[in-house]
């Protein structure tokens, strides 16, 4: 009897344990060696036997004898060469293809630096495992390829370099996400994904609903097992219980049916009763369609929650209640709109972190906003240099410089008024006019960042008509404590404000805002039942992103961008 297996070791930061082969009984278990740790400490690695598992980028075969396979496993831009021998792995050609992935174990021999561009590769004595590709229809072919051509084959894109670099950036980043918070003492709470209320009050959102599918069973059910019982049906069935009713007081009033009798008739009454019930549930539930109310808007009556609900917009209103109770959170999840824009900067779909303070006002959200930004450019610099490297000398040359500029630099702030000032003074023709009052564009937001700072620019106190309904109402009764952290290339990074803390004010914005009272009754309890001052603030994870990686398109920096018209897997 073969030994049970061992237990899963202890792995150290650079291993994994897999399977010696695949479905085959064999259960004994090999460290598999990133190669991240190998390239990363090659003399502590020299002729060390280890097992490499990875995806052939580029493979060569010099002859039947000898193939060298460029492998990459993800842990790390930079690839090892294995060479395999003929006498060990009898069909090399099966090896070599791009794509194939592999699982090898040999023995690292370190190279003379002077003679090789590798200065460590594998010399494999055994192949254990082969995944092989047909090259012939492989999607990924050696050759160059777009990052907008990418988009097309979601599920193959992070076997290439620049999708892999942002996904080892993002991983990094999220980490460095909670290692700030939890630093300063946040408390990280999940908010719901689906939501019955309107952050933004915007009206950008999806719906949830299960009325469609609902009404698609029930078309089924129609065409397969015939109509509905009809209004014709249901009066024939009352017909028959008043048939009863009537049976069973002239029994009564006839003073010589037994006890027996009686209960007989009413047990007949009871059953027509009980058809009558049953025809008009099955009439209400086959009608086609989706169900409207007599003033022609949808019922949601049947609806899974009997009532309108959505993918949220933002988790802030719920994690305000959170906030409220324990003083500094934040919530870091996925956040859903239905905008229509084609826009290199929107997603349908995309990540925020929010944090929400109690006892902070505007001044205390934007030092938090602008500590938290540093925070993840250092981070990035620190842990992430090989990929930084990569995006400088493949995709913005000055990615490395902008991200120590801003982890180094006090942000600039100013207020709405003044930016306006800045813009109306700007030697610039704007395609959107500027005057006080409108929404800063991407234009005129890149124009403070990029020319006039170059640096990232903190603009706050917005007229309070382009801002959101929970924002403080400023004491000029005509802006609002908000504030937008707006960073160079990118534009709006972070969107955040004190929240209006007094009751009476913030009915009056939402009644401004055209928003009913009623669904934000449980916001106004946080308001009327120990009120205190609180602030917070959003940004767009993908958003960072883009400003770390200096890639231009934000559909290449999230795995699955859903945007208009796109939602592939
Ligand atoms: O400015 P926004 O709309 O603010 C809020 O949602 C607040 N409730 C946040 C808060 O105070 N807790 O969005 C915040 C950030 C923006 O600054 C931007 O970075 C990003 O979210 N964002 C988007 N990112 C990608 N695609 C979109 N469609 C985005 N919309 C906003
Ligand atoms: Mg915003």
């Amino acid at each position: 009897m073969e030994a049970a297996p061992p237990a899963m070791p202890e792995l150290a930061d650079d291993t994994t344990s897999i399977p010696s082969s695949r479905g085959e009984g064999d259960q004994s278990h090999h460290p598999r060696t990133l190669i991240r740790a190998i390239v990363g400490a090659i003399d502590a690695h020299d002729k060390k036997r280890v097992v490499v598992g990875g995806w052939v980028r580029t493979g060569r075969r010099s002859s039947s004898l000898l193939a060298f396979l460029e492998l990459n496993d993800g842990s790390c831009q930079q690839n090892l060469q294995a060479v395999v021998k003929g006498q060990v792995y009898g069909d090399l050609r099966r090896l070599t293809p791009t794509g194939t992935s592999v699982l090898l174990e040999g023995v690292l021999e370190k190279l003379d630096g002077a003679k090789h561009k590798q200065l460590i590769e594998l010399q494999v004595e055994r192949v254990i495992d082969v995944g092989e590709v047909d090259a012939r229809v492989y999607p990924l072919p050696k050759t160059k390829h777009t990052l907008e051509g990418l988009r097309d084959i979601p599920h193959l894109r992070p076997r290439t370099d620049t999708i892999a670099a942002v996904a080892r950036i993002r991983s990094e980043l999220a980490f460095a996400t909670h290692s700030f918070f939890r630093g300063e003492g946040f408390l990280h709470v999940h908010t719901p994904i689906i939501s019955t209320s309107d952050c933004e009050g915007a009206g950008e959102m999806f719906q949830v609903t299960t009325l469609f599918s609902q009404a698609d069973k029930v078309e089924k059910e129609l065409k397969e097992n015939g109509a509905a019982p009809s209004e014709a049906d249901i009066e024939a069935a009352k017909l028959v219980v008043r048939e009863k009713g009537d049976a069973i007081a002239r029994l009564k009033a006839a003073k010589v049916a037994g006890k027996q009798e009686i209960s007989a008739a009413v047990l007949e009454l009871e059953k027509a009763k009980e058809i009558v019930s049953s025809l008009e549930a099955e009439r209400l539930r086959l009608r086609p369609g989706i169900q409207r109310k007599d003033d022609g808007t949808i019922s949601f009556e049947n609806d899974f929650f009997k009532r309108p609900a959505y993918l949220t917009v933002s988790g802030q209103l719920q994690a305000e209640t959170y906030a409220c109770a324990l003083g500094k959170v934040y919530t870091f999840g996925p956040t859903f709109r239905a905008e229509k824009s084609h826009t290199s900067r929107h997603l349908a779909e995309f990540w925020m972190v929010e944090p929400e303070m109690a006892f902070a006002d505007l001044q205390y959200d934007m030092d938090c906003a602008e500590r938290y930004v540093k925070h993840l450019c250092r981070w990035i610099l620190d842990h992430c240099r090989e990929d930084m490297e990569f995006m400088v000398n493949h995709h913005d040359r000055t990615a490395i410089e902008r991200l120590e500029l801003v982890s180094e630099t006090p942000f600039e702030r100013i207020s709405y008024t003044k930016a306006i000032k800045i813009l109306e003074d700007a030697d610039k023709e704007f395609e959107n006019k500027v005057e006080w009052g409108i929404d800063l564009a991407s234009e005129h937001e890149r124009y403070l960042t990029d020319v006039v700072f170059e640096k990232p620019v903190i603009v706050y106190d917005y007229p309070k008509e382009i801002k959101a309904f929970y924002m403080r109402l400023n004491d000029d009764q005509k802006t609002v404590a908000a504030m937008d952290v707006l960073v160079p290339k990118v534009g709006e990074l972070i969107g955040g404000s004190q929240r209006e803390e007094r009751l009476d004010i913030l009915k009056q914005r939402l009644i401004d805002g055209g928003l009913a009272l009623g669904p934000y009754e449980w916001y106004l309890d946080l308001r009327r039942f120990a009120t205190v001052k609180h602030s917070g603030f959003g940004m767009g994870f993908e958003r960072m992103l883009l400003f770390a990686t200096g890639l231009d398109n934000i559909r290449d920096i999230i795995p699955f961008p859903r945007c208009p018209g796109k939602a592939d897997l």
